[in-house]
């Protein structure tokens, strides 16, 4: 994992931690406003519309930076793999939410918010940095300085 470009890596992770957290919001806020829509307050239709074009924006977003993690950064290609599987899956959430099929639409809008929040977690639980094997402690394990996560 040291190999490779670290700029590039920290930097596009950097760029990742800030989207999947900015997507994690969006994706919350889906179903409140479904269900402020489904309530009455029909304006609210259009908000949920926008929401989701934003939030395919987002994960886009961090599909790139989730790439230049892995190639050139050196980094782990998981997170490019879990961006681009909730792409697909927000894609067709949209086409479902445009197609009025709501018996599938509604029960995988749960499943979407789970997957946009279990990417957060495990994009920030990656540290920021790899930990350098130069200067483990007596303990032999990195010192705080080394992992910046
Ligand atoms: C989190 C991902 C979600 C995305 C990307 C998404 C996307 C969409 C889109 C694009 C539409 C069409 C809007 C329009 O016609 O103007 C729609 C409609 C709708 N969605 Fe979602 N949605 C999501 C989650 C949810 C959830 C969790 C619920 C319910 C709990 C929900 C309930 C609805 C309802 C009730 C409609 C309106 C259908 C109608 O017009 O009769 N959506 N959604």
């Amino acid at each position: 994992m040291a190999q490779g470009r670290p700029g590039v890596r920290v930097g596009a992770h950097r760029v990742l931690r800030g989207a999947v957290l900015l997507a994690g919001l969006l994706a919350f806020g889906q179903p409140v406003l479904a269900g402020g829509f489904l309530q009455g307050h029909y304006p609210l239709l259009k908000a949920h519309e926008i929401a989701a074009m934003i939030l395919a924006t987002v994960v886009l977003v961090s599909l790139v930076a989730a790439l230049l993690i892995w190639r050139p950064g050196g980094g782990p290609g998981a997170p490019a793999r879990d961006q681009l599987i909730t792409l697909v899956v927000i894609a067709v959430q949209m086409m479902l939410g445009f197609s009025r099929e709501l018996i599938i639409h509604v029960p995988l809008g749960v499943g979407v918010v789970i997957m946009v929040m279990k990417n957060a977690e495990s994009v920030w639980r990656l540290p920021l940095r790899a930990p350098s094997a130069a200067a483990p402690d007596a303990s032999g394990l990195a010192s705080p300085a080394e992992v910046d996560a």
